[in-house]
C-alpha cells in the first residue's frame, strides 16, 4: 500500500526511512544514520512531498521524497554548477528534486519503486524533477531509464565522495 506523509510523519519515520536506506544502498547502520541531520534538514523544505510503501503488517519496504528545491541550497548548487546554461533554465529552475527513492531489497523488481516515483511526481508537483544517482550499471539506471528519465550530465563528483554520478531529468508536462 502506497501512503502520502506530510512534513510531521516524515520526521516522525525518520530511521525507519534510514533503516530502508541502508539496505537498499548496502551501507551500515551507522552510516545510514549519519544522514538523519540531513533528512531533519530537508523537513523544512518547499514543496516538500514524501510517499510511503507498506507492507501488510504496515512494516516500512520502500520510500521516496522530494522538495522543490532553491539556489543556496548544496545539491542544487552543486548540479546547478554542472549543468550546461541552457539546461539550468530548461530542467533546473523551479524543479522538483528527488531526494530519495528507496526499496528494501527483499521486495525489489515488484513494481513498488515505480509505484513510490508515480506517486511522489503526480500532481504534478513541478515542470521538470530531477534527481542524481550514481553513474553505473545499477538496477537504478536501468529503472529510471525505463521511466523516461533522460542523462543531464554525467560523470560528475560531489565533494567528499569518490564516486561519480549522473543528473537525470524527467519533463513532466509530457
Ligand atoms: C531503483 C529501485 C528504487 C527500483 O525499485 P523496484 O521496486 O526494484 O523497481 P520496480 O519493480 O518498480 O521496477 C519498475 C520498472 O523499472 C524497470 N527496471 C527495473 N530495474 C531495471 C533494470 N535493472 N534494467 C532495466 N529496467 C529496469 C522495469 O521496467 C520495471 O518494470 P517491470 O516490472 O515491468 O519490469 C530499487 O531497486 C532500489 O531501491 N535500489 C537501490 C537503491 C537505489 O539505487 N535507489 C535509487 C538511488 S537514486
Amino acid at each position: 500500500m502506497i501512503v502520502s506523509w506530510d512534513r510531521r510523519q516524515l520526521g516522525e519515520h525518520r530511521d525507519e526511512v534510514l533503516d530502508v536506506y541502508a539496505q537498499a544502498m548496502g551501507v551500515s547502520g551507522s552510516v545510514a544514520r549519519s544522514r538523519r541531520p540531513i533528512v531533519t534538514s530537508h523537513l523544512e523544505r518547499k514543496g516538500l512531498k514524501a510517499v510511503a510503501a507498506q507492507d501488510a503488517d504496515g512494516r516500512l519496504v520502500g520510500v521516496a521524497y522530494g522538495y522543490l528545491g532553491a539556489p543556496g541550497q548544496w545539491w542544487h548548487d552543486q548540479v546547478q554548477a554542472a549543468l550546461p546554461a541552457d539546461h539550468r533554465s530548461r530542467w533546473l529552475a523551479g524543479a522538483f528534486e528527488v531526494c530519495e527513492l528507496h526499496v528494501r531489497p527483499e521486495v525489489q523488481g515488484q513494481g513498488v519503486g515505480r509505484s513510490l516515483l508515480d506517486a511522489l511526481l503526480t500532481g504534478p508537483p513541478a515542470p521538470t524533477a530531477v534527481l542524481t544517482t550514481p553513474d553505473a550499471d545499477t538496477r537504478a539506471r536501468g529503472f529510471y531509464r525505463a521511466a523516461g528519465w533522460v542523462d543531464l550530465v554525467r560523470r560528475l563528483v560531489f565533494p567528499g565522495d569518490p564516486r561519480e554520478f549522473a543528473v537525470l531529468g524527467k519533463d513532466l508536462r509530457a
